[in-house]
């Protein structure tokens, strides 16, 4: 059964306030998704299995545990979630990164695939998926179909704020893939915004508008 988690975390709250506020600035916004990233991540690993290891202390042998060699790929979804990626690897440094481009068509509406670049070893990986903002879900779910594709160990999805609309159209596509949210927001508005949201991601991240 996936796992769908939705923080329930003071500091990720407290934080994800400042970068909903419409007065924080690009430098401040950058920042603060590196520390809900970072928070997101230790929660969104929770999972990963340990083994036994023997070392010794400047006092005595011990037995303790280390993590399984648990190969990980980062998949940034082009552009926002290039923000969360830093938070990632500060927990996971030895993470390998792929990329995702995918654009929206102006006529069928869906999404199209215009760049992808994954790590050599990709199928003997877990990937976490970062989109900071899961609004209609579209751009997550064609993301984790051509994931699929190439045969990873797993797939997990790693978003800030999720919109409801988002989180069902995630889950009945691929109700095998662990869904890790910051916040799930009230809806969506007809432009595919999240309210009350942050506004666009990319563009708060990057200074453009
Ligand atoms: N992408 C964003 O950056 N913001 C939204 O609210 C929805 C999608």
């Amino acid at each position: 059964m996936a796992r769908i988690v939705i923080f329930d975390h003071p500091l990720i709250k407290h934080k994800l306030s400042f970068i909903r506020d419409m007065n924080t600035g690009s430098k401040e916004f950058r920042e603060l998704v590196t520390e809900i990233s970072m928070l997101v991540a230790y929660e969104a690993t929770r999972d990963f299995p340990l083994m036994e290891v023997e070392i010794e202390t400047p006092m005595q042998k011990m037995t303790t545990e280390i993590l399984q060699g648990k190969k990980v790929g980062l998949v940034p979804i082009l552009r926002a979630g290039l923000g969360m990626v830093e938070g990632f690897l500060k927990i996971i440094p030895a993470a390998k990164i792929g990329h995702i481009g995918l654009y929206r068509d102006h006529d069928t509406l869906q999404p199209v695939e215009y760049f992808c670049k994954m790590p050599q070893d990709v199928d003997e990986r877990d990937l976490i998926v970062l989109d900071p903002m899961l609004a209609t879900g579209g751009t997550v779910v064609a993301a984790v179909d051509m994931l699929k594709k190439r045969n990873p160990r797993s797939i997990r999805v790693v978003s800030l704020i999720a919109a409801p609309e988002g989180m069902k159209n995630v889950k009945e596509h691929h109700p095998d893939i662990d869904i890790y949210v910051a916040a799930l927001d009230e809806k969506l508005d007809k432009n595919g915004y999240i309210l009350p949201g942050l506004g666009d991601a990319g563009d708060r991240l990057f200074g453009t508008k």
